[in-house]
């Protein structure tokens, strides 16, 4: 049964802040989840919740700070898809996914959008493949690092619409410092979670041509005009993000127990769910909130995105 609020919070060492790591440069839609996570844990885990950034090689540098940490509970990871990605990208990674990480629950599931500079000549997808096509030598691509959410996306739609040649990415810290160069003009193209992008659509601050989901997200305001890439005859396309809780291998038991059961008392938070909801994102509220759940899920997005990776002919040393 959850651990009443009042007791989590006498009972979790409170003495010593929570660390949430963003492997992600701050402003990001992975830094957006976090604090707003951070926020609804504060109450369930009766202490400071903090967030710290740590960005670098498309998410695996925090990663690898929260792997090595101390296992006590006070430093955890907050990530998403790039855990599963990176796996089946990056050759010599200083971690494995699945065994050197306590798994705690997931937290959302979250759309993306491809957006263009506000410079492009093109506003509606057609025009901008088309476009793409016409100028494919001279396109670039922003991201947030090889395995990224970003990266990963870009991957899947080059692959999908066949350009004979491929645009130049360009990796940033993550998809904020992305964002500012593509609203500038300095970068064409991004694919980027829409925690991240429906402030700026809607501010007419960059053009959105469709979203990355499998069918449109009739159920949002804003991104309900948008068509999915598979309705634009990318057959099959279909990707969410998704993000998750993790702490260093060796948490102990009744610390993982006061951790998830906070999470489960975050994830019921209507001021969270209100935040998200409002973002396009959907709170987990499937079996993917236990540990379990979520490690299974991770294993088997690991070899899903294995044979993409393999598909696109991507690995990263
Ligand atoms: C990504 O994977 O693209 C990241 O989510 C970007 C970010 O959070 O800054």
């Amino acid at each position: 049964a959850l651990a009443s609020t009042a007791a989590l919070a006498q009972a979790f060492p409170g003495d010593k802040p929570v660390t949430l790591v963003v492997p992600f440069a701050a402003g990001g839609p992975t830094d957006r989840v976090a604090r707003d996570l951070a926020e609804a844990l504060r109450k369930p885990l009766g202490g400071n919740v903090v967030v710290e950034n740590a960005a670098g090689a498309g998410g695996t540098i925090g990663a690898m700070k929260v792997a090595r940490a101390k296992p006590d509970g006070h430093t955890l990871l907050v990530w998403h898809i790039g855990m599963a990605s990176t796996a089946g990208l990056y050759r010599k990674l200083q971690f494995n996914a699945l065994n050197d990480f306590d798994y705690l629950g997931m937290i959302n599931d979250v759309p993306m959008t491809l957006i263009g500079s506000p410079k492009l000549p093109a506003n509606t997808y057609r025009d901008f493949e088309n476009y793409i096509r016409a100028n494919s030598g001279k396109i670039n691509l922003a991201h947030a690092g090889l395995g990224s959410a970003s990266h990963l996306c870009g991957l899947m739609w080059q692959s999908a619409i066949k350009l004979n040649t491929a645009m130049t990415t360009i990796p940033f810290s993550g998809t904020a410092p992305a964002m500012t160069n593509l609203v500038g003009g300095q970068v064409d193209v991004m694919c980027d979670q829409t925690t991240n992008t429906t402030a700026q659509i809607e501010g007419g601050r960059v053009k959105a041509f469709a979203v990355t989901t499998e069918k449109p997200l009739s159920g949002h305001k804003l991104l309900k005009d948008y068509p999915s890439l598979a309705e634009m005859g990318l057959k099959g396309f279909n990707l969410t993000i998704w993000h998750g809780l993790n702490g260093p291998k060796g948490l102990p038991a009744d610390v993982a127990k006061k951790l998830n059961d906070a999470l489960k008392v975050a994830l019921k938070d209507p001021e969270f769910i209100k935040k998200q909801e409002g973002l396009g994102a959907i709170v987990v509220n499937d079996k993917r909130v236990t540990p379990e759940g979520h490690k299974a899920f991770v294993g088997a997005e690991i070899t899903k995105l294995k044979a993409v990776i393999d598909a696109a002919g991507q690995f990263a040393d």
